[in-house]
């Protein structure tokens, strides 16, 4: 090894020793002659000295000090030394080599750097380059301790997971990135074939059909830590390439399955912060979660449950909830009570809410606050006097208490109403911070009908196990402080049962045979029952590390817009290798396509 220590190993045990380091330099400044430089790498900061007055005889000061003023920001540098005591009051106690210096005897610029499009030292918040920045100079922002910090826990995540699937007998296995694409409910990314002139593999959104057939072959337990592709919009969750643990087994059932998560969770929690992680997670239905919470991903870190309050409405004077509840719709209540308002939401903020109603989605927002017992705002007067004790019955109210009221189509207005939750919560700030909060959603319909195009798709994929009479669907989720983090299932085993559930969703036989052919073909070879799931680790990192978005933890990600800025990609391609491809269409009409360059902030905020 060239180096003796990395940059963050030096302590007072070392005093005196010949040491060589390298790294980058982060810092540098010159007190009257004496040069400071704070030298960086992944493992620390070491403050390396050009102390001329001290410098052993014998060594060339002058030539010393001239190859010194070479090493501007960032560039990397070799520097041996003798580890040193700094002097007395000035030492750093937040750094592991705080208590040390290097005082040079000989340095080389190994390679120097441009000037950095940013600071990498460590940020104030705030102070940091927009993401597009940060971007396109990635492997600047990797160099800071935050970036460093998370690339880390990742790895060591993973490494964690690993080991406990090896240990239960798992075997790790790769599956195909050219593939015949597993559908997901997003656009697949295609490749074109060159020697199949015409024809394209898909990117696979998951690995669902590959590890079915796994088990097919009775290999059993399987996992993966995935690449998936999905040609979606991009979210602060989402990307269009991320990474799955992906799950399958053979001769088990959903719980077993979920255990095995849990188990493997608890394995890696102990690993990471030797803490135990308390298992079983709780199961909450889908019905329960929609209903309570207005969401199929809950954050139970905090109460403030919806009531359905749509029974007292069905008589009413008030027209308008009368006429949404003869309608077939409902009405929920949220009661914000005295004990978690604490005046933090007065008469004008209620406007603020109303306004934020309509952005939920909901027809409007209805309020009543709790005053000497009676329920006071303007639309009271509407109610019956059974109304206001019912309301105040089911809702629990108290003095000081203020109540929103929300109606409309049912799931429209759970969904608001659920929206509202968060924003309370956010708003009263009752949500704990670094609580993790673990459970399943469970109990979970078959299918759903979208709610603007009407048809009928599978609630998680077509692959899940249907039970009770194609009502419910063996699948489930596992949510992470209102996240989803990932989602599983059983099975369909049976050729006839996966045709059929094809068929619910509207496919014909000849749609089926085309896309699907080959995987039915697969299941009436002696398929197993089996199961799985995938957990989205770039999500489970970023929640971890309390990250604003999956970005920050993953090394190269796509901008908001799909594009590495890094490489520059997606990028043209000669018009001679489209020709190839039998793609040269495209070639004409891509001249029209704005280069990435022309992008403005504005739209990549977007
Ligand atoms: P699903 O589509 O629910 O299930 O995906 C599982 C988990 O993967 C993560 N995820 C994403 N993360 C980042 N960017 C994205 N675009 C993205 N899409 C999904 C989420 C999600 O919960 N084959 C099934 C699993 C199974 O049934 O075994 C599947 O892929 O955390």
């Amino acid at each position: 090894m060239r180096r003796t220590h990395t940059c963050g190993e030096l302590k007072p045990s070392d005093i005196g020793s010949k040491v060589c380091l390298e790294g980058w330099v982060r810092f540098s400044r010159d007190h009257g002659g004496v040069a400071f430089i704070d030298l960086a790498d992944r493992y620390g900061v070491t403050q390396v000295v050009f102390d001329p007055e001290d410098t052993p005889i014998g060594i060339n000061v002058s030539a010393l000090s001239n190859t010194l003023k070479t090493f501007t920001r960032e560039s990397v540098i070799s520097v041996n030394g003798i580890v040193r005591k700094r002097i007395a009051g000035t030492e750093d106690d937040r750094s592991s080599t705080g208590r040390v210096e290097v005082l040079i005897t000989s340095a080389e610029l190994l390679n120097k750097s441009a000037v950095p499009p940013f600071e990498i030292g460590d940020q104030k918040e705030g102070a940091l380059p927009n993401e597009d920045i940060r971007l396109e100079y990635r492997y600047m922002d990797l160099r800071r301790t935050e970036m460093i910090h998370a690339i880390e826990f990742r790895s060591r995540f993973l490494h964690l997971a690993r080991q406990y699937f090896e240990s239960q007998n798992f075997l790790e296995i790769e599956t195909p990135i050219l593939a015949r694409g597993t559908p997901e409910g997003a656009r697949d990314y295609i490749v074109p074939s060159r020697i199949n002139s015409g024809k394209f593999y898909a990117l696979p959104q998951s690995p669902q059909l590959y590890k079915q057939m796994l088990m097919i072959a009775g290999l059993d337990r399987y996992y993966q830590i995935a690449k998936c592709f999905r040609d979606e919009d991009s979210r602060k969750d989402r990307q269009p390439e991320f990474t799955q643990l992906d799950i399958e087994m053979s001769f088990v059932d959903e719980s077993d399955i979920q255990s095995y998560v849990e188990n493997m969770l608890a394995y890696v929690w102990k690993g990471l912060y030797n803490r135990d992680l308390q298992t079983p997670f709780p199961r909450i239905s889908y019905i329960e979660a929609m209903e309570k919470y207005g969401s199929d991903k809950p954050d139970l870190r905090y109460e403030l449950q919806l009531e359905n309050l749509t029974n007292i409405f069905k008589e009413t004077n008030y027209e308008i909830l009368r006429k949404i509840v003869a309608d077939g719709g409902i009405v929920v209540g949220i009661n914000v009570s005295h004990n978690i308002l604490k005046e933090k939401i007065g008469r004008n903020d209620i406007d603020r809410y109303i306004n934020l109603a309509k952005k939920f989605g909901l027809g409007g927002l209805t309020w009543a606050r709790v005053v000497n017992g009676e329920l006071e705002s303007n639309i009271v007067k509407y109610f019956t006097s059974k109304n206001k004790i019912d309301i105040k019955n089911i809702m629990d109210a108290k003095n000081g208490d203020l109540i929103f009221l929300m109606a409309g189509p049912k799931r429209r207005t759970l969904e608001g109403a659920g929206l509202m939750r968060k924003q309370l919560a956010t708003d009263l700030d009752l949500i704990p911070k670094n609580t993790f909060q673990f459970h399943w959603l469970v109990d979970c319909p078959m299918f759903e009908i979208d709610p603007i195009s009407g048809k009928k798709d599978a609630f998680h994929h077509p692959f899940v196990l249907p039970y009770d009479n194609f009502k419910k669907g063996a699948c489930f989720d596992i949510l992470l402080n209102g996240n989803e983090l990932g989602s599983g299932s059983m099975r369909i085993n049976k050729p006839e049962i996966q045709i059929d559930v094809f068929h619910q969703i509207g496919l014909s036989d000849e749609e089926i045979e085309k896309n699907f052919g080959w995987f039915v073909k697969a299941l009436g070879y002696g398929a197993p029952p089996h199961g799985g799931v995938a957990i989205g680790i770039d999500r489970i990192i970023s929640i971890l590390l309390n990250k604003e978005t999956i970005r920050d933890t993953i090394a190269f990600p796509k901008n908001k817009k799909a594009q590495s800025l890094v490489d520059k990609s997606p990028s043209r391609i000669d018009s001679e290798r489209l020709e190839e491809l039998q793609l040269i269409s495209m070639a004409d009409d891509d001249a029209d396509l704005p280069a990435i360059e022309e992008y403005t902030d504005e739209q990549l905020q977007g």
